[in-house]
């Protein structure tokens, strides 16, 4: 077996020390290790965005990224998008706009957006549709979850 590297990290705003395998891939990590089962394995691959969580504010696709990567960064999976008992605007936006069927791809539709609000204030349509290109959505549909991302950045301006 190989083995452990020693990684500090923070998670949610948790501050984390702990050695992990140099093999497992992130998602793996948080799901398995850190108990966060938002954050969703779909193809394993890189292709559906299921696994989409937030690297120093970045988005990115947890199964791409092997757990010693994260030494000295922030992740954030959607378990910490919430401020305590309050949802994220985004959050709340999904579920007004019915942007949620089967809720699989949802916490990385939700973070891929939240990496665009980060960096984009009032993002048109095109930013909106490029910014979730990388997720998959087998039921909802686009339209809903784009208009659900466009309200939610119209409702943080105010
Ligand atoms: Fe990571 Fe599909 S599980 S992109
Ligand atoms: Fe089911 Fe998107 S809501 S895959």
């Amino acid at each position: 077996m190989a083995r452990e590297i020693p990684i500090k990290f923070v998670v949610n705003g948790r501050e984390y020390e702990m050695a992990v395998s140099p093999n497992v891939t992130l998602v793996d990590f948080i799901r398995n290790e850190l108990g966060l089962t938002g954050s969703k394995k779909g193809c394993g691959q890189g292709e559906c965005g299921s696994c989409t969580v937030l690297m120093d504010g970045e988005a990115v696709n947890a199964c791409l990224i092997l757990a010693p990567q994260i030494h000295g960064k922030s992740v954030t999976t959607i378990e910490g998008l919430a401020n305590r008992d309050e949802e994220h605007p985004l959050q709340t936006s999904f579920v007004e706009h019915s942007a949620s069927q089967c809720g699989f791809c949802t916490p990385g539709m939700i973070l891929s957006a939240k990496a665009l609000l980060n960096t984009t204030t009032e993002p048109n349509e095109l930013e909106v549709r490029r910014a979730i290109s990388g997720n998959l959505c087998r039921c909802s549909g686009y339209k809903k979850i784009t208009e659900a991302i466009l309200a939610a950045a119209a409702q943080e301006q105010r």
